[in-house]
């Protein structure tokens, strides 16, 4: 089954062809993204127009670029998956009515893809994990740990009251006059930093709710970085290290809680699976390891050009959809709030769809 995938719903516009095998094997033949961040970078974020402008200016030719290396054409694709949300309207709209167009045109099944869905099962595709596992979400807009039960059944068991993990090293990163994205920023500071030097909060620790809530420490980095102004080298990279520090700690704290929780509604999981651009911290997935380590299972972490957006995970989110015959309408709605548990999934019980 081969499928072609399109991603436009934040500042990546990405194209890619994906084969999943009847035995559920992924194999990506093309996997094409276009990164808008020099565009967004002198505003320090992402800018919803200019964002959804440059979709449609490169869409077209990433499209083409994706199904020349996979070396097909659109006859021979047996679908065309868009993401249809959630995520910023105006990109959302053009790579889904390019979806819709290409479907009508060739008449094949247009299927319709939830973003965090696409997140949520790119483990399949890279490393054919197998249901129930618990993942780990975390990216610029997103902060989640869910039970993945299996396509179209997921659990969300905690989420961030406030700030995604993402959004807050970029707060961090700008509010240091690092660049934009912050993460790699923060990150490459906190390298030569000393993380003891900054007493932050470890907010919802201990609790037993697995929720985020990164506000509290992302002001207290403020008063701290305040106090000592102006800020010398050194004091950046210590401020970038103490942050990076308690971050690490809460994700730790918050896992063993979702952990807890999982195991509790949904039986042992299969893995740890971690998903979004957080991933790519290497403090972050030391964590993880222990995390996993701690819980007997293994640790999956997507290469870090499939954890952050791109066009195959849609793609293989459409393969998995196709196989089991899920389908959209040409009329289906964009959407830029789309929670995972609303996805519609097959009608068979939970556990059955391991195919
Ligand atoms: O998944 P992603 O590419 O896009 C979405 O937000 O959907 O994630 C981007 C986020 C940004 O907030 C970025 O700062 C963060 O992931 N990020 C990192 C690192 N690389 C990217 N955060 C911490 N450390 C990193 N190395
Ligand atoms: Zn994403």
């Amino acid at each position: 089954m081969l499928v072609l995938g399109i991603e436009t719903t934040c500042d990546e516009t990405a194209a890619a062809v994906v084969e999943r095998s009847g035995d559920g094997q992924g194999r990506i033949l093309s996997n094409i993204v276009l990164s808008q961040v020099s565009e967004h970078a002198a505003f320090g974020g992402v800018v919803p127009e200019i964002a959804a402008r440059a979709h449609v200016e490169a869409l077209d030719r990433i499209i083409g670029k994706a199904m020349a290396e996979a070396g097909k054409s659109f006859s021979e694709i047996d679908g065309v998956a868009a993401a249809a949300g959630p995520g910023l309207i105006g990109g959302v709209i053009v790579g889904l009515t390019t979806a819709k167009a290409i479907a009508l045109v060739n008449d094949k099944p247009l299927i319709a893809i939830n973003h965090l869905e696409a997140h949520a099962l790119t483990a399949r595709l890279t490393a054919s994990t197998q249901f129930p596992y618990c993942l780990f979400l975390a990216s610029g807009g997103h902060t989640q740990i869910l039970a993945v039960r299996g396509v179209g059944d997921y659990s969300l068991l905690g989420t961030t009251l406030d700030d995604a993990i993402g959004e807050a090293f970029d707060k961090t990163a700008k509010l240091l006059g690092l660049g934009y994205p912050g993460g790699p920023q923060v990150e490459k500071e906190a390298l030569r930093g000393n993380a003891t030097r900054f007493t932050l909060p470890r907010p919802m620790h201990g609790r037993p709710e697995p929720q985020f809530s990164l506000s509290g420490l992302k002001t207290a980095l403020r008063l701290d970085a305040e106090a000592i102004a102006p800020l010398s080298d050194q004091d950046v990279a210590d401020l970038c290290a103490s942050f990076q520090q308690a971050v690490v700690e809460v994700i730790h704290d918050r896992l063993r809680a979702g952990m807890k929780m999982f195991r509790a509604r949904h039986g042992a999981p299969t893995a740890l699976v971690a998903a979004g651009g957080v991933a790519a911290n290497e403090a972050v997935r030391k964590i993880l390891q222990r995390v996993a380590f701690e819980h007997g299972i293994k640790l999956v972490v997507p290469p870090g050009e499939l954890c952050t957006d791109n066009g195959a995970m849609i793609a293989w989110a459409g393969a998995e959809r196709l196989a089991l015959g899920l389908t959209d309408p040409l009329d289906f709605a964009p959407r830029a709030r789309w929670p995972l548990e609303d996805i519609a999934g097959p009608k068979t019980k939970p556990g059955m769809m391991d195919a």
